[in-house]
């Protein structure tokens, strides 16, 4: 598929790109940490929403696979389309019921037909255009299926302590929209875009997993510190010690912070009148 639109960070850089190359070290085994602290979540509220036997699921920006795998595994759907601008991670784990497609999601031509379950997680914040990918994603959604979305969203604020973690969290923030366009900010309005895309039943709830030292979530924010060093660097705000400093943070008792939480929100389509 062609016709990718463009990231609008200021350098017009997108993911993948400058900052989180799938094909750097490493790179599949960061998104696997982010996978270890929020795939029981993400699938608890797939099942809750009813998804299991019979259904025909659609993962976007699939990453390595975990929701895409546990569906098939534990929740026994019929079949799972996964799609990402970078499939490598997909096809070196096949499951049986698993089609992987490498494509962009922001093509005009993206249009993989439609699916009871359209799910995507961890993708929107780091895409520009977020209206215009709700509605699209919107329209894969067969008629009593359901749209669900999860990204990340901040939690500090003017009155949070200064901590290496904070300092860090809002350079990460701020370099990432610089250089690849990564922006949460308007991921708390995602209920009222969802049923502004037509959907009903919308609702929402964000996850915040503990910062323990060693934890899944602790190792996912190291790496990706690491992964967006330059980027953070640029901002000016932090400096290399900083960030060896905050990492260190990190993994020790000292550690007293809160993670940035994952928000969940879905909407169902409406059922197609009876004839
Ligand atoms: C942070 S990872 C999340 C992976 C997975 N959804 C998860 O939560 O474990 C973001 C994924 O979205 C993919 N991605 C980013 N932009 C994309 C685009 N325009 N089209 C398709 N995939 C994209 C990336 O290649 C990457 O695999």
């Amino acid at each position: 598929m062609s016709g990718a639109s463009r990231g609008d960070a200021a350098g017009g850089g997108r993911y993948g790109e400058a900052v989180f190359r799938p094909g750097q070290a490493g790179e599949g085994e960061r998104i696997d940490f982010g996978a270890l602290a929020y795939d029981d979540i993400t699938m608890a509220r797939l099942r809750a929403l009813g998804v299991g036997p019979g259904w025909r699921c659609l993962d976007v920006g699939a990453g390595t696979g975990t929701v895409s795998r546990r569906l098939l595994e534990e929740a026994g759907v019929a079949g799972v389309l996964a799609v990402d601008r970078d499939a490598r991670f997909l096809s070196k784990r096949p499951a049986p019921g698993l089609d992987v497609v490498e494509a962009d999601i922001t093509a005009a031509d993206f249009a993989p037909g439609r699916f009871g379950l359209v799910h995507a997680r961890f993708v929107l914040m780091h895409l520009p255009e977020h209206d215009r990918m709700i509605t699209a994603l919107a329209e894969l959604v067969a008629p009593g299926g359901v749209l669900v979305l999860s990204d990340a969203v901040d939690l500090t604020s003017d009155r949070t302590p200064e901590t290496p973690y904070t300092a860090m969290m809002r350079a990460m923030w701020r370099g990432l929209r610089a250089t690849i366009g990564t922006d949460v900010s308007w991921v708390p309005s995602y209920p009222h875009l969802l049923r502004g895309a037509g959907l009903e039943s919308v609702a929402a709830e964000i996850h915040v997993p503990p910062l323990l030292p060693g934890s899944p979530i602790s190792r996912f924010w190291a790496d990706t510190w690491e992964r967006s060093r330059a980027a953070m660097l640029a901002t000016g705000l932090v400096d290399d010690a900083a960030v060896d400093a905050a990492v260190r943070y990190l993994d020790s008792d000292e550690c007293a912070a809160l993670s940035a939480g994952m928000l969940t929100a879905w909407g169902r389509k409406p059922a197609e009148a009876p004839r």
